[in-house]
């Protein structure tokens, strides 16, 4: 009798430590529910159920999360979705939708937000699939958040509607548009890049839009970083950045800015801050070492030059930094933890000229 006591008394205990643990990690009890769409740069597992050469989760990934988990995420550590969540209050990214699914019934696993981000994909259906295999890409993530939005109706009743408008949509997407034009893989691609360009933001608009009708109204949208000037580019140009690839990632964001003030002008209620990654990247490349980074060219992880000539994965012998504080990039596409952290707290409180018209904690606290 006395252990079984004693065991059940343990259990209470150990839930009553946990409720206080998750009261501390969501202590800001006015943070809002977050949908996050898009690619590698917000992906916190989604790819790992899926046959697709856009995966991150096995070591080196992971090595500065909790236990050195191996979680999906393209980081050391926390990425740019999990530093916005945790500016917001909350302690990471919510879960992918994918891995999580069968849990979404359930009201306090889908009450905090999913995340639908898939690394590898993009705007356009067939983006991706070529270099990576099977990605979601954002028409899919976009019907995947419409069964969230029955689940929601479900659980909440009348009261869906106003949950979902005060929700704040994150988007990060793009890079791997611009990416396959640039490599026009199986040489289908027979439009300019203005043409191409135009492609994309027409697709854009109707999954935008799609998301209004389905109750959206906050919308957070990261653009295209300078993506010429990554190790995986850079390491196949004698280490120079791709003028080519980063006039598009310019040209990328001065669309997105028009179409978002279209969908604005048309649409009651629409809100949204456009945060100009390729501002921000560059500012870190120019005056690196004021932000404590030593360096700006070769990623901490992969192999070959500059790391650049492939993946982070410890099982094929890749090479790793220590001192990964003092690295931009973590691997031959993305950003470390540290210049995530940068970036996202540009974007939640920084001024007009990298987020526009209002930063992220102002889109966050309108009604
Ligand atoms: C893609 O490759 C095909 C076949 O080589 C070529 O005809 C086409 O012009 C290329 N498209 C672009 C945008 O470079
Ligand atoms: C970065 O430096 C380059 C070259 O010195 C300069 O042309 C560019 O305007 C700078 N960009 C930013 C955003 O400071
Ligand atoms: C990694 O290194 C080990 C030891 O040098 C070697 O036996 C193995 O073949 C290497 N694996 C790969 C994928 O290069
Ligand atoms: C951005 O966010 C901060 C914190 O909420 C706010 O005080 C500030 O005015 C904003 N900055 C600009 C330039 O809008």
């Amino acid at each position: 009798m006395a252990p079984f006591v004693s065991s059940e008394y343990a259990l209470v205990f150990l839930s009553v430590l946990f409720s206080l643990a998750m009261h501390v990690a969501h202590g800001n009890n006015d943070a809002p529910p977050l949908f996050i769409f898009g690619d590698s740069t917000f992906d916190v597992g989604t790819n790992n159920v899926l046959r697709s050469g856009a995966r991150a989760n096995f070591p080196y990934n992971g090595i500065d999360f909790y236990h050195s988990l191996p979680t999906g995420r393209f980081s050391n550590g926390f990425n740019t979705a999990d530093q916005i969540a945790r500016l917001l209050g909350y302690q990471q990214s919510p879960p992918p939708f994918l891995t999580k699914k069968n849990e979404f019934n359930s009201k306090n696993k889908i009450l905090k937000g999913v995340n639908f981000a898939s690394g590898g994909s993009g705007i356009l259906p067939e983006t991706g699939s070529a270099a990576w295999g099977e990605v979601v890409f954002f028409e899919k993530q976009v019907k995947q958040f419409a069964l969230v939005r029955a689940s929601l109706n479900g659980l909440l009743g009348y009261k869906a509607d106003s949950f979902v408008s005060k929700s704040l949509f994150l988007i990060s997407v793009g890079s791997n548009d611009l990416f396959d034009f640039a490599s026009n893989h199986s040489g289908s691609i027979r439009l300019n890049a203005e043409q191409y360009l135009g492609l994309v933001q027409v697709t854009y608009y109707s999954h935008l839009k799609k998301l209004y009708d389905l109750g959206a109204r906050k919308f957070g949208i990261i653009s295209v970083a300078p993506i010429g000037c990554c190790p995986a580019i850079t390491s196949g140009n004698g280490g120079q950045c791709v003028k080519a690839l980063n006039d598009f990632a310019v040209a990328f964001h001065s669309a997105t800015q028009v179409l978002l003030q279209k969908l604005s002008s048309e649409l009651d209620g629409f809100r949204y801050s456009l945060a100009d990654s390729f501002v921000m990247t560059t500012i870190l490349l120019n005056i690196s070492s004021s932000f404590g980074l030593k360096e700006t060219k070769a990623a901490c992880c992969g192999s070959g030059y500059l790391n650049g000539q492939g993946g982070c994965i410890k099982a094929q012998n890749a090479s790793l930094c220590n001192n990964r504080e003092e690295f931009l990039f973590w691997d031959w596409f993305h950003p470390t933890e540290k210049v995530s952290e940068l970036a996202a707290k540009t974007i939640f409180e920084g001024g007009n000229d990298f987020v526009s018209p209002i930063n992220f904690s102002q889109l966050a606290s309108s009604y």
